[in-house]
């Protein structure tokens, strides 16, 4: 390629074509190693703590990645934060499909998690494997996530089967909350520690490489988490779990409702939003902006 002229080399006061569209992140950085889930078992061994965050869209999943999270969940908890339905059980495989795209394309070394909608697998492990497929074939995940302990230990074996790799969801299980009777705590009791038990167990046995363990009593999550060889991902399961899981928005400060008592807010950027739009929309009605700096010239 030909070196450009000195007055090339100057930088322009208003560029003839701008570098990026719509700010999307810098594509020119060296991949990193990608973490699998043979990282997963060794992080148990070795007593590291896994961390994961949902992800719905490039831009997050970016700085995510960038930050080091080992994994990103496209969680079906989108149906709540990106489409604003009242529960997850109306999001469909379509819906999730292009969000899951969009996490695997920004993420080089975070494991990508398709999570596996209601009425995706319930009907058996040939309508599991089907879906999972497609997220694996389609969206370019790395594994997949179902909800369910004993109940759907079958397609749990037979999507591992096929060679795609599995994170249980067990406790509570939002696709079942009306079954549940609403945002229940689960594993409490005797009764209710041993059920948490045997579904950890069977999702173990079934192949399953990692399992979330979301709101229950942290001293049965720890019980599960010695009993079993696989690790837990802790979701409003205390602190001696093997990993921790947030749903972003509500880790962010971006969600607008209630946020569970198990979340820890590290940023309020839905604030810094609302501050920003009130001065922008006070900077256009006053002619601040756009100030020079901002326009193009005749060239
Ligand atoms: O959809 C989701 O975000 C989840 C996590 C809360 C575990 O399933």
């Amino acid at each position: 390629m030909d070196k450009p002229a000195a007055a090339e080399t100057e930088a322009p006061a208003a560029p003839s074509e701008e570098a990026t569209a719509y700010g999307a992140a810098d594509q020119s950085k060296k991949p990193r190693a990608r973490i699998r889930v043979r990282h997963f078992a060794r992080a148990k061994r070795e007593g590291i703590r896994i961390t994961g965050l949902t992800s719905y869209d490039y831009l997050s999943a970016k700085i995510f990645d960038d930050a080091g999270i080992d994994f990103l969940l496209v969680g079906d908890s989108a149906g709540n934060t990106v489409f604003g339905y009242d529960t997850t059980l109306p999001v469909t495989v379509e819906e999730l499909m292009p969000l899951t795209a969009a996490v695997a394309r920004a993420a080089e070394r975070a494991l990508v998690v398709a999570d596996m909608p209601f009425g995706s697998y319930e009907a058996g492990s040939q309508e599991a494997l089907h879906n999972a497929t497609r997220f694996m074939k389609e969206a370019g995940a790395h594994a997949v996530k179902l909800e369910g302990g004993e109940r759907v230990a079958k397609q749990i074996r037979r999507i591992v089967d096929a060679g795609i790799p599995v994170l249980a969801h067990i406790g509570y299980t939002p696709q079942s909350e009306h079954g549940l009777g609403g945002h229940v705590i689960q594993g409490r009791g005797g009764e209710g520690l041993e059920q948490l038990l045997r579904d950890a167990r069977a999702v173990e046995e079934a192949g399953a490489f990692a399992v979330v363990i979301e709101m229950v009593p942290s001293d049965a999550a720890a019980a599960v988490t010695r009993e079993v060889g696989i690790p837990t991902i802790s979701v409003g399961a205390g602190p001696e779990c093997d990993g921790q899981l947030l749903v972003w928005t509500d880790w962010a400060g971006f969600s607008t409702g209630r946020t569970p008592r198990f979340v820890k807010q590290y940023a309020q950027i839905g604030q810094t939003l609302r501050d920003a739009a009130v001065e922008f929309q006070n900077d256009v009605r006053s002619g601040a902006y756009p100030a020079p700096e901002h326009e193009y010239d005749q060239g």
